[in-house]
């Protein structure tokens, strides 16, 4: 089978990885890919949001599976345009992705159907939201409605902040559209984690969780990054609370979203606050998630080619999905500026004298003219390890990440540090 995976992130890097472990994978592709694809795949020179770009060259080279990492493309449509096409493709269409890319939508979804998150409001007008800002009590969350690369959500910690978080993802459009609607939330408190379940629209199949550390410094101190690193499963992540987030929120998720005339096909991913009152959702994502997936998939034992062909074949029901029991850690090398500005184009070294059982896996990198690897972006890869338990993968990810050096290199020191 011809695979072709779409996008160049270290979650991209890790889909291409696991699709060429199974026996049914002949050729794989990736667009655009980084360095790091290129050693197991072929690397095509097309940006994820070129949809028919995409499509046509998916034609031309006969591929038989596609696969979508990023949200925006399936928010743009790709999965609607290449079922058009006749292509089998993996993830949700254009409707069912808007429980990803329109807030608005998720919560209304949500309320309707009784699935746990936080009392909200959401509002098309910015006097009303400032007036109902006005009356609440801080700490307040205010969402930008559309895709905002992470950005579009401030937990402001007083009404000034909140006052300003508003007018500048409303009247300064700081996220063009995205901005035209905001929800205003309560803030929940608690312990994070990502829940991610494959579905066919009727089967619901609960992959391991994880958690994410989004902000850049160890702590959890400075600005929100796309994630520094991760780690599965989660210490708190019991069988009981496990059982509580498929029952009450990702399998009334996939009703919800059949009874709406939107059936839910692909990853869905429940970004999830553990209360004191139980599991609540902050958002959903309709995707894999990065950095979650660099340290789930490498826990999945199926063949991952047979559950995304019965998730796009609607039979879910008939596949056996099988985790190994180990813990699994992840952490991500960044440029020094990251996620502001930084400088990319630098030799990276050591990739070639770390333990035999770590993985890399690349995100910005790319080839140099004479073949050598070069950073290419804010986050340049993700050193991952797998062991009995958390604190034996963390020591094997610390042992071998410092062999890796480039200009700039930069990575949190605190990643799957369990604190009692
Ligand atoms: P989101 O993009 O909705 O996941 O929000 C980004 C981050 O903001 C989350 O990872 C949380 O840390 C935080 N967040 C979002 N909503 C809430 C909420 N209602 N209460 C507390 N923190 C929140
Ligand atoms: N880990 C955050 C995301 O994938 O959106």
């Amino acid at each position: 089978m011809k695979i072709l995976v779409v996008g160049g992130g270290a979650r991209e890097h890790t889909l291409v990885w696991k699709l060429a472990q199974s026996s049914k994978a002949e050729e794989i592709y990736a667009a655009p890919g980084n360095a790091g694809t290129a050693q197991i795949a072929h690397n095509l020179g097309i940006k994820p949001n070129d949809i028919e770009g995409l499509a046509k060259t998916a034609k031309e080279k006969g591929i038989e599976l596609v696969v979508v990492g990023p949200e925006v493309p399936l928010a743009n449509g790709i999965v609607d345009h290449f079922q058009n096409t006749g292509i089998p493709i993996f993830g949700p269409t254009k409707k069912a992705a808007e429980i990803e890319s329109s807030k608005v939508f998720a919560k209304e979804l949500m309320q309707k159907y009784n699935i746990p998150c936080a009392r909200s409001v959401s509002f098309s007008g910015y006097a009303q939201a400032k007036e109902y800002i006005k009356q609440q009590t801080p700490p307040v969350v205010v969402k930008a409605d559309g895709l905002a690369a992470g950005k579009g959500v401030t937990v402001a910690d007083s009404i000034p902040q909140a006052l300003d978080t508003l007018s500048n993802t409303m009247e300064a459009k700081a996220f063009g559209a995205a901005g035209d609607r905001v929800i205003i939330e309560e803030c929940l408190s608690g312990k994070e984690m990502s829940a991610f379940a494959f579905t066919d629209g009727k089967t619901v199949i609960p992959m391991v969780s994880a958690c994410d550390y989004k902000p850049v410094f160890d702590g959890d101190c400075g600005p929100n990054t796309g994630g520094m690193g991760s780690y599965s499963p989660p210490h708190f992540y019991s069988p009981t609370l496990a059982e509580k987030v498929t029952e009450t929120i990702m399998e009334p998720a996939v009703k919800a979203m059949a009874k709406e005339g939107r059936p839910y096909k692909g990853v869905l991913y429940g970004g999830l606050m553990i209360t004191n009152n139980g599991p609540k959702v902050l958002e959903f994502n309709a995707r894999f998630g990065d950095p979650e997936s660099q340290v789930t998939l490498p826990l999945l034992k199926t063949d991952l080619v047979d559950i995304l062909l019965a998730v796009i074949n609607g039979n879910l029901d008939q596949i056996n999905v099988e985790w190994s029991d180990d813990a699994c850690v992840g952490v991500v090398m960044a440029l020094a500026g990251y996620p502001g500005s930084y400088k990319t184009g630098f030799p990276i070294t050591g990739l070639d004298n770390l333990d035999k059982d770590i993985l890399v896996f690349h995100a910005g990198t790319k080839i140099g003219t004479e073949g050598q690897v070069l950073t290419s972006g804010g986050r340049v890869l993700t050193v991952v390890a797998t062991g009995k338990t958390i604190a034996e993968a963390r020591e094997k990810v610390y042992n071998n990440i410092s062999r890796i050096r480039f200009e700039g290199g930069y990575y949190r020191k605190d990643i799957a540090e369990i604190k009692k």
